[in-house]
C-alpha cells in the first residue's frame, strides 16, 4: 500500500502503549507567548527519545557496570555477558545468519565508515542517499547513479551500472530520510547479487518502523543506530558477513582488538573484536538490545499499521493545505514511512520550523537533512521542513502540526522573527543547568 491522500479526521491513532512509553513524552515546553504546552516531538527521524523500557533496563544494568572482556570481578562478568547478550539479541532481531558478525559501533555513519574500510572494490550508490551513505565511500571507488522518475527506471539504471563494470558493493538506504519512501529491497538484493556485488542497507530510518530480516531478504550488511531506535545511549551496529570484516585492517588500533603484541609486531583478532578496540559502549549495546526486545514483542504488524495510519493522516492533512507541497521521488509507487518533508509557499523552512516550536511547542527538523544532492533534486537546493513520527506518536501529534500550519497559512505568525528567522524577542529559558545558551542549529545541515 502506498501513502494515501484521503484523511478520515474522526479516526484516531493512539500511541502504542504500554510497551512503547517514551521518556519525556508530553513534557511541558515553554512558548514565546507565555506558559507551556506538552511537547509534540515530530523529529524522531533525527533522534528518537528513549523508550521507558530501555531507560529501565539501563537503570537495572548500571549497578553492574564494569569493564568488558577485561576484568575478573563479578561486575565485569555481568558486563561482559550483558555486552555479548546484547550482540546476540540485536542479531536475532534483524534475522542475522548464524555466521554473521554484529559489530557494535557508534551509529550508522560509523557502521558505514567501518564497512567502507573493508570493501574490496568499487561501491555503487544512488544519488538520493543522506551523507552517511554517500561520503564514507569516497575513499573507495564510488560510482553514483542518478535516481530516475520511476522506480523501474531507477532499478534499470542500477542494473546497467553494475552490468557495465563489476562492483564489490551496492549501498542503498532502506528508506529515505527526506521523503520517507521505502526502497524495494528484494529487487535491489537481486540486482546486486545477479552482478556479483554484495548489498549494504542503511537501515537508520527503516529499522525503527519495519522489521527487516537480513537472512530472508539476502541482505549482506545492515547498519542502524540506537539513537533512532529509541535507545539514545551512543551505540549503533553493523551486521553482516564475516569475511570482509576479518580481512580488513582494524578500524581502530588498540587494546581488545589483538591476540598478541610485541614491541614490533601485532596479531589482530577476528571480527567483531578486531574492530572494537578500546573499552566498548556496553551501556549503549544493552540499551539498543532492550529496544530490539520491545519492538520484537509488539504484535505482528502492529508497528506497520500504526505507521501507515499516522502517515496517511500526516500526508493527507498537509496536502489539503493551500500552498503546502510534500516532497517525494516516486509518488504512489512505493510505501512511505510516517514522515513528510514539505515546503509552505510564502514562508521559508527556517521560519516555519521556528514558528512551530516557538508558538506551538512542536519540534521538527528543517534544512537539507544531511542529504544535499537529494534536496537539490527535489527543491533546487532550497531548504524544507520535515515532520517525522513513530511508535510513540499519535494522531493528535499530526493534528497539532496540521492545525498550526493551517493557521500559519491563513494568518501568518503571531510573534516577530528576526532576519535569521529566530523568534525575537525569545523569552523562553533553557534549563538552569545548561550554561551555553547562544546555540543555533546548523541551517545548512
Ligand atoms: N540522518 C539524520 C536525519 O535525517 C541525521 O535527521
Amino acid at each position: 500500500m502506498t501513502a494515501g491522500t484521503r484523511t478520515d479526521r474522526t479516526r484516531r491513532t493512539r500511541r502504542i502503549d504500554p510497551l512503547a512509553g517514551l521518556v519525556g513524552a508530553g513534557a511541558p515546553v515553554p512558548l514565546v507567548t507565555g506558559g507551556t504546552t506538552p511537547y509534540a516531538n515530530l523529529d524522531i527521524a533525527a533522534s528518537a527519545p528513549a523508550l521507558q523500557a530501555v531507560a529501565d533496563r539501563v537503570a537495572e544494568f548500571l549497578p553492574h557496570y564494569s569493564s568488558v572482556h577485561r576484568g575478573a570481578g563479578y561486575a565485569s562478568a555481568v558486563s561482559t555477558a550483558a555486552y555479548e547478550t546484547a550482540r546476540r539479541t540485536i542479531g536475532a532481531f534483524v534475522g542475522a545468519r548464524p555466521d554473521d558478525v554484529v559489530q557494535v559501533v557508534r551509529h550508522t555513519t560509523d557502521a558505514l565508515n567501518l564497512l567502507a574500510s573493508a570493501v574490496p572494490g568499487d561501491v555503487v550508490v544512488l544519488d538520493i542517499e543522506h551523507h552517511a551513505n554517500l561520503l564514507p565511500w569516497r575513499a573507495n571507488g564510488v560510482r553514483t547513479v542518478p535516481a530516475h522518475p520511476t522506480v523501474a527506471a531507477t532499478l534499470a539504471a542500477l542494473e546497467h551500472e553494475l552490468a557495465r563494470t563489476p562492483a564489490a558493493l551496492l549501498a542503498v538506504t532502506g528508506a529515505s530520510n527526506v521523503t520517507g519512501e521505502i526502497l524495494p529491497l528484494a529487487e535491489l538484493v537481486a540486482i546486486a547479487h545477479r552482478h556479483g556485488a554484495r548489498i549494504a542497507v542503511d537501515g537508520a530510518q527503516l529499522v525503527p518502523h519495519h522489521r527487516i530480516h537480513v537472512a530472508e531478504l539476502g541482505i549482506d550488511y545492515l547498519a542502524f543506530s540506537g539513537h533512532k531506535l529509541f535507545a539514545p545511549y551512543g551505540a549503533g551496529v553493523l551486521v553482516g558477513r564475516r569475511d570482509w570484516l576479518d580481512a580488513a585492517p582494524p578500524y581502530l588500533a588498540g587494546g581488545g582488538a589483538v591476540t598478541h603484541v610485541t614491541t614490533d609486531s601485532v596479531t589482530w583478532g577476528a571480527a567483531p573484536a578486531r574492530h572494537e578496540a578500546g573499552t566498548p559502549n556496553v551501556v549503549g549495546a544493552v540499551a539498543l538490545a532492550a529496544a530490539c526486545e520491545v519492538l520484537a514483542a509488539l504484535p505482528d504488524g502492529a508497528l506497520v499499521r500504526h505507521d501507515e495510519d499516522l502517515r496517511d493522516r500526516l500526508i493527507g492533512r498537509l496536502e489539503a493545505i493551500d500552498g503546502v507541497r510534500t516532497l517525494q521521488l516516486w509518488r504512489g509507487e512505493v510505501d512511505v514511512l510516517a514522515l513528510a518533508t514539505f515546503t509552505v509557499e510564502g514562508h521559508c523552512a527556517e521560519l516555519v520550523a521556528q514558528y512551530l516550536s516557538a508558538e506551538h511547542g512542536i519540534g521538527v527538523r528543517d534544512g537539507r537533512f544531511c542529504a544535499h544532492p537529494l534536496l537539490r533534486r527535489l527543491t533546487g537546493g532550497a531548504t524544507a521542513v520535515r515532520a517525522s513520527l513513530g511508535l510513540g506518536s499519535s494522531s493528535d501529534d499530526v493534528d497539532r502540526l496540521a492545525d498550526a500550519i493551517e493557521d500559519l497559512v491563513a494568518r501568518g505568525p503571531r510573534w516577530t522573527y528576526g532576519p535569521d528567522h529566530l523568534p525575537t524577542p525569545d523569552p523562553r529559558q533553557l534549563p538552569a543547568w545548561v550554561s551555553v545558551t547562544d546555540v543555533t542549529s546548523a541551517c545548512g545541515s
